[in-house]
């Protein structure tokens, strides 16, 4: 007979080899399961991160924050991102806890009395796609070979492979080309990531990372050879990204993998350096030669991005366009001082170039004033991957935003902050083969394709409730700005507008509304690329995006 003492130890083992089995097979269906990379790099302690989601409006009624707090996005935003990206009810209950009349510059939307109908299923704007093609034609202005009008207003901005890892790449790339969208390469080059069938605008940055020569200098001839064969519609030469303007970059030798040396043109192992500013020009008038030369040779459109500083330099830019018609760009690309980055000091995310609303004001400003704001395509980024925040970006005269930050939440950043570190937890911005491996591609270009279709849906719900059928078709008078002690002004008066600015003349009004009618078809003025990838209409362009899955919710989704 055994001890008293061994018998009464007995279930407490058997407990024991139950929990350690159940951790077990916990590991091994979370080291399995890829819908989750969360989950497959931290086996066991990430469930504790989705059991604080799930109790976290519980919990918080009695501790910690609101819902609007946390940034650079607060859990409203992020939990309207995650949810729309997993095709899960992305609306709200109860009604909006702002403090409505304890705001300092609130956007308030003057909506119509009768609002526009919503389209028939697969009719243009309507559901599954939520397609919405830009108001403008990119490049027409200049008569470039390959001008285009972009078949979503909505596209992906600039972050290079080395900031994302390859499969955070991969499926922001091949969500694109779901979505009928265009992905930005960043300044690192173009990667075997991006060749996801996605339609890509190659970026040309400080550090020429795929066009340049053996001593680092801007060469056209590489940049040719880069980027031929590839769905490469546009051109963005980079001269400044908001959150770190007047810096450059470095990626420090160890993250230099052979595969990064010889997407970006540097020797493997040793530090890879992008310097503040362009080698290749110094003014505005070699800018514009730079800019010429690169569309002549390709026939593409071309354009910059930059934040916003000094002013003199958009209105050189302007009124040089503006009095030598010859030489121009066709786009630029606005990036908000509240933009993100892989790494930058605090100061300069902190202090350094105008917050998105102000810059943009002062450079649209500058383009109206001379006169040619018809003739640039406007893009905004900052913060805008939300419909109210895109539909003030459009009202201020964008004619397209990118989204940076809330494409990378889609496909499953947490906002850990943790991207200047290469230790990424969600595999989205690391180089670490372990926790990049941790990111499914496939799985999360779906989650991406699905957020960018949820926005456009409730951007064009909200053009809707404004009585049109297009968001660049309202008016922005209908966008008030409430502030302290019951005021409020339309945006026009508050950045500044003349009556006219930022509003589509009535023969682009009438293009715009033909291509949101169910006749609506279009054709870019200049020769095609080839077939455009994904959009099955075997490269005659007439752009429709392609068939979606029948898993996009309804927008907006109504639950009572
Ligand atoms: C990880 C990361 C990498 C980035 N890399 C680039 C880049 O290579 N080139 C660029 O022009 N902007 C880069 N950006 C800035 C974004 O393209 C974008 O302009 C900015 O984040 C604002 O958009 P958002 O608020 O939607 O993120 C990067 C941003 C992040 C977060
Ligand atoms: S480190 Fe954090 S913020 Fe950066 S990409 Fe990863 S999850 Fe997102």
């Amino acid at each position: 007979m055994r001890p008293p003492d061994e018998t009464s130890r007995r279930p407490r083992r058997r407990a024991l080899k139950a929990a350690a089995l159940g951790l077990t097979g916990v590991t091994g269906y979370d080291l399995l399961q890829r819908r989750h990379a969360i989950l497959r790099n931290f086996p066991i302690v990430g469930h504790f991160r989705y059991l604080l989601e799930l109790f976290g409006p519980e919990l918080r009624q009695y501790i910690v924050t609101r819902n609007d707090e946390e940034r650079p996005f607060n859990r409203d935003q992020r939990r309207w991102i995650y949810a729309s990206a997993k095709a899960q009810t992305n609306t709200f209950g109860f009604g909006t806890d702002n403090e409505m009349e304890a705001v300092s510059a609130m956007l308030a939307i003057e909506h119509a009395p009768f609002p526009a109908p919503p389209p028939a299923d697969g009719a243009p704007g309507g559901f599954p796609d939520y397609a919405i093609p830009a108001g403008k034609v990119l490049g027409a202005a200049r008569g470039r070979a390959h001008a285009f009008r972009p078949r979503s207003l909505v596209n992906v901005s600039g972050m290079s492979f080395g900031a994302l890892s390859g499969p955070a790449v991969q499926a922001l790339n091949a969500g694109c080309r779901e979505a009928g969208c265009m992905q930005s390469t960043g300044e690192g080059g173009l990667a075997p990531h991006h060749c996801h069938g996605g339609e890509l605008i190659f970026q040309v940055g400080t550090g020429y990372f795929g066009c340049r020569d053996s001593a680092g200098r801007f060469s056209l001839a590489a940049l040719q050879e880069t980027i031929a064969g590839h769905p490469v519609r546009a051109i963005e030469i980079k001269l400044s990204q908001g959150a770190k303007p007047g810096l450059g970059g470095l990626l420090p030798a160890a993250k230099v993998t052979p595969e990064i040396a010889r997407i970006r043109g540097v020797e493997p192992g040793r530090d890879c350096v992008s310097p503040p500013g362009h080698s290749a020009f110094g003014s505005v008038d070699e800018l514009l030669d730079v800019v010429e030369s690169i569309a002549q040779a390709t026939g593409l459109p071309v354009g910059i991005k930059s934040a916003v500083g000094e002013q003199a330099f958009w209105d050189e830019l302007a009124e040089t366009m503006a009095r030598d018609r010859g030489r121009g760009i066709d786009f630029v690309v606005v990036d908000g001082g509240e933009g993100g980055t892989g790494a930058a000091p605090l100061t300069f995310t902190d202090h350094v170039a105008l917050p998105f609303k102000l810059g943009f004001a002062r450079v649209y400003s500058a383009f109206a004033r001379a006169g040619i704001a018809e003739d640039v395509v406007f893009v905004g980024s900052g913060k805008l991957g939300f419909p109210d925040a895109a539909l003030f970006a459009l009202a201020l005269g964008c004619d397209m935003v990118n989204v940076g930050r809330e494409a990378m939440m889609s496909i499953g950043c947490i906002q850990a902050q943790r991207c200047h570190t290469g230790r990424c937890p969600t595999g989205v911005a690391t180089q670490n083969a372990w926790l990049s491996g941790g990111l499914d591609p496939q799985l999360k270009a779906v989650r991406h394709a699905t957020y960018l279709r949820a926005l456009r849906g409730e951007l064009l719900a909200l053009a809707r409730t404004c009585g049109v059928v297009h968001p660049a078709l309202v008016d922005p008078g209908r966008l008030a700005v409430v502030g302290e002690r019951f005021t409020s002004a339309p945006l026009h008066e508050v950045f500044g507008y003349e009556p006219g600015w930022a509003v589509p003349p009535p023969a682009r009004r009438a293009e715009i509304e033909a291509l949101m009618s169910c006749g609506g078809t279009w054709r870019p003025p200049g020769p095609e690329l080839g077939p455009l990838p994904g959009d099955g209409t075997g490269g005659d362009g007439d752009g429709r995006v392609p068939a979606a899955p029948s898993r996009q919710p309804r927008v907006p989704p109504v639950v009572g």
